[in-house]
């Protein structure tokens, strides 16, 4: 198994509700008009609390300085689990049960915090950059570690190791978060970008100006307003929940993966920070234990878990 360590250095920011409008400008070009900007990565996540903007530098210089604005002060790098090594024609998308083990688990055993973001097309789990050393180092025994650098993938050696690998302590990892389950259920999925424009309106009708029509009603019924949207490397993800899918016009998402339906297990009561490590893992090994299908959005304040319907342990 290949890991990717990508070139994005990427900035992980909230913009206040109330103050989305002054970015819109920068927002529109970034997610529609990406021939007018350099950005190669972005994502843009709307959550009851606010908008989570996940960008790399280039996509950055296009959100203004304002004191809507607040940045988690570090840079971080994507990881991307490639199965099968070797050519880019046998590289398969895997969802995030399957790098529970192998990724997410030992860089909580060692410490390392990490901010996911699963799209349609793969899991990105992100490190903070100054933590490359002790990432590559801890993940250097189960996979060969590869770097892109200028867009070319190279070997990446893992220089200023020490020998003696530490194995951490087998602790156990209880769930130390409040859970809670909204009512709505998520569809994972994506469009041809060829599409996007005919659809570009309605994007931008559900990404800024829907949230006010769902309104205190929805929240009552336990129905969460969240919606997210990615443009990562030409390829689009989004993650909506299904009474949003059916506003789309029909053949425009995708289908196989978005027939099915996700469950949301939100992950926080106080805001989780930046800092703190073993979140994903207290969740996702579980899940992997049990071989349940699930994706991982985190947001500035919050967790998401997105759990398979069909065998979910956190059903009703
Ligand atoms: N750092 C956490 C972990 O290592 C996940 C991210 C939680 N923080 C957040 N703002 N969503 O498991």
């Amino acid at each position: 198994m290949e890991l990717h360590i990508l070139e994005h250095s990427l900035k992980v920011a909230s913009i206040a509700k109330e103050g989305i409008q002054i970015c819109t400008h920068g927002l529109i070009k970034l997610a529609f008009l990406p021939s007018k900007t350099r950005c190669k990565f972005f994502s843009l996540t709307e959550t009851p609390e606010d908008y989570t903007i996940i960008v790399d530098e280039d996509g950055f210089k296009e959100l203004p300085q304002s004191e809507y604005l607040s940045v988690a002060d570090a840079t971080w790098l994507a990881l991307n689990v490639v199965s099968g090594g070797g050519s880019a024609a046998s590289s398969q998308p895997i969802g995030v049960t399957k790098i529970a083990k192998s990724v997410i688990a030992p860089l909580a055993d060692h410490n390392i915090s990490v901010f996911m973001l699963s799209t349609y097309q793969t899991d990105f789990i992100l490190v903070r950059e100054r933590d490359l050393p002790m990432v590559m180092h801890t993940l250097s025994s189960e996979f060969t570690l590869l770097r892109v650098v200028n867009g070319e993938t190279v070997a990446a050696n893992c220089s200023g190791v020490t020998n003696g690998f530490v194995k951490p302590k087998l602790v156990p990892r209880p769930i130390i978060h409040p859970l809670s389950s909204p009512s709505n259920m998520f569809c994972v999925t994506s469009l041809d970008p060829d599409t996007l424009p005919s659809v570009a309106t309605l994007l931008m009708d559900v990404m800024f100006y829907s949230g006010k029509e769902m309104g205190a009603q929805n929240e009552d019924s336990g129905h969460i307003r969240f919606f997210s949207f990615s443009l990562i490397e030409g390829y689009i993800s989004l993650v909506m929940d299904e009474q949003t899918t059916r506003r789309f016009p029909n053949n425009v998402l995708f289908t196989s993966a978005s027939g099915e339906l996700w469950k949301m297990v939100r992950i926080g009561g106080q805001p989780l920070g930046f800092d703190e490590c073993g979140i994903v893992a207290q969740i996702s090994e579980p899940l992997a234990t049990a071989d349940i299908p699930a994706y991982y959005i985190s947001t500035f304040k919050f967790d998401h878990a997105l759990v398979s319907t069909s065998l979910s342990m956190f059903g009703e």
